[in-house]
């Protein structure tokens, strides 16, 4: 099929080259021609792994291009995607103006050649269906005289699920693909373009061999509304997840009890599932906050105080604050001290900093006196470009951050800090204390190379179940 895909980010690049990759013609657009300019190169405008190998085979097999011009591509496609971004207002909103220029301008390269369908693949909030429909009208009637009725479009929702890091995994092997809609037609439309994805009847790439588990992949067929609010759902439970993690994790370390083992003593039970329970300095990225912040608004509207949703940001942002808390227990003052942080990205294996912990965590020690330095295996330029007036000082290795530090953070748990010689940062520190901020790190390993160690959720003495406690070097 021919699809357009507006936006360029994390989504839509990783959508148009799965879906090229899969077959489709596709042309992705962005207004921000630098991006473009940089696609057309062959060079990639955000660190997402695979990428630029999956965009090299998706050229030869169904075709790609990128340009900032919507209106030919779009006039041509029997799908266009919606993916540009919805950032939260400072009310909690999510800013739907980039959403509302799309649809305007799809409107407007709209004619009456055949059926089209306009998907929101964009995070919006719940209830809006009918908003893309009503701009793309808008921008027909701005556009186009005589009788409207003859330019037929159909929209749908068609939330993304993808995480960062391994975004073409996800795409390529997804759990499910949602799709809400009003009529059959467009359904028909999307079931069309997602045939060779849910029949999985495509080659794996060899970069990423289909996991043995994959099979055909699941469809939710939905209203627009339960799409939408399926997204919202999703996102708001993962985040949920991870706070209730966080909180256990927090009593554990009073009452005594090691968090990853609790975390592994529930996770195994069916209804609670291992994933998402890894207590850490909590959630960040683009998504989670700025979804429930948006839920919660949506709620409001409504009428509806969601308590719980409530909850999950507080219990973040204490979260964020533990690891200044940990640092002040070791260290006393924190004014002239040098901490270093290990990581800065969100997450690992990208270069994403939105809402990212270690932001919020460097800027209060810079705040309180302190000097921070960092190091950060993809994210550094991207922390340096976005953040200009953070002083923070960049260093070419975890071994610069180390050097004369009162103290290290581990922020994200990229896996080559896990093949870090411990030994070797203490003894390059002016005092060697170690907040693992992820539990990257076996406790006993870190105090043997010399760390005055504390994780997540884990006590400096473990209660053993006779009484004695656990002997800590
Ligand atoms: N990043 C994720 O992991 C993720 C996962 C699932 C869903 N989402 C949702 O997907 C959407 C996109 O997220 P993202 O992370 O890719 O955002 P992003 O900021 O990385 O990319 C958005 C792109 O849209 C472009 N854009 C804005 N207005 C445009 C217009 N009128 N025409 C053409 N291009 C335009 C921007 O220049 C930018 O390149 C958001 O709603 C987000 O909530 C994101």
């Amino acid at each position: 099929m021919r699809v357009t895909v507006i936006g360029t980010g994390y989504v839509g690049t990783v959508t148009g080259a799965c879906l090229s990759y899969l077959g489709h013609r596709v042309t992705c657009v962005d207004t921000d021609a630098r991006k473009i300019d940089k696609l057309r190169r062959g060079e990639m405008p955000i660190y997402e792994p695979h990428l630029e190998e999956l965009l090299k085979l998706a050229a030869r097999r169904g075709g790609i291009d990128f340009t900032t011009e919507l209106a030919a591509p779009a006039a041509e496609s029997d799908v266009i995607f919606i993916a540009v971004g919805t950032p939260p207002l400072p009310t909690g909103e999510a800013n739907l103006s980039y959403l509302e220029a799309a649809a305007r301008s799809i409107g407007a390269a709209m004619d009456d050649a055949g059926f089209r369908v306009v998907v929101n693949k964009s995070t919006v909030p719940v209830g809006s269906g009918n908003l893309v429909e009503t701009l793309v009208r808008e921008g027909i009637r701005d556009t186009h005289t005589g009788d409207l009725k003859r330019i037929r479009f159909g929209v749908a929702s068609n939330p993304e699920f993808l995480r960062e890091g391994s975004a073409i995994a996800d795409s390529l092997y997804p759990d499910r693909i949602v799709l809400g809609a009003e009529e059959e037609c467009t359904m028909r439309a999307l079931r069309e373009l997602y045939r060779p994805l849910v029949e999985q009847r495509f080659d794996a790439p060899a970069f990423l061999p289909r996991p043995a588990a994959v099979g055909a992949v699941p469809v939710v067929t939905t209203t627009l509304t339960s799409a939408e609010m399926i997204k919202y759902a999703a996102n708001a439970f993962l985040a949920v997840k991870i706070g209730f993690a966080n909180e256990i994790a927090n009593i554990c370390e009073r009452v005594g009890a090691e968090a990853p083992e609790v975390m592994a003593g529930i996770g195994l039970d069916a209804r609670i599932g291992a994933r998402f329970l890894s207590p850490g300095v909590g959630w960040g990225g683009s998504c989670f906050g700025k979804d429930i912040q948006s839920l919660l608004h949506t709620a409001q509207e409504y009428g509806y105080q969601s308590r719980l949703l409530e909850a999950a940001l507080e219990v973040n942002r204490a979260q964020r604050q533990l690891v200044i808390q940990k640092l002040q227990e070791k260290l006393f003052i924190l004014k002239g001290r040098t901490i270093g942080l290990l990581g800065l990205a969100f997450k690992p294996e990208t270069d994403d900093l939105r809402d990212a912990p270690s932001l919020h965590i460097a800027e209060r020690l810079l705040q309180m006196g302190a000097r921070v330095k960092a190091y950060d295996p993809i994210a550094m330029q991207a922390c340096r470009d976005g953040n200009p007036s953070l002083k923070i000082q960049y260093c070419a290795s975890p071994e610069e951050v180390a050097e004369e530090a009162d103290a290290l953070v581990l922020v994200t748990e990229w896996r080559q800090f896990a093949r870090l010689d411990l030994a070797d940062l203490a003894k390059r520190m002016a005092r060697a204390v170690l907040v693992d901020g992820r539990n990257l790190f076996d406790p006993e390993t870190a105090r043997q190379a010399g760390f005055d160690y504390s994780g997540i959720g884990r006590p400096q003495r473990a209660a053993r179940a006779n009484g004695t406690p656990h002997e800590v070097p």
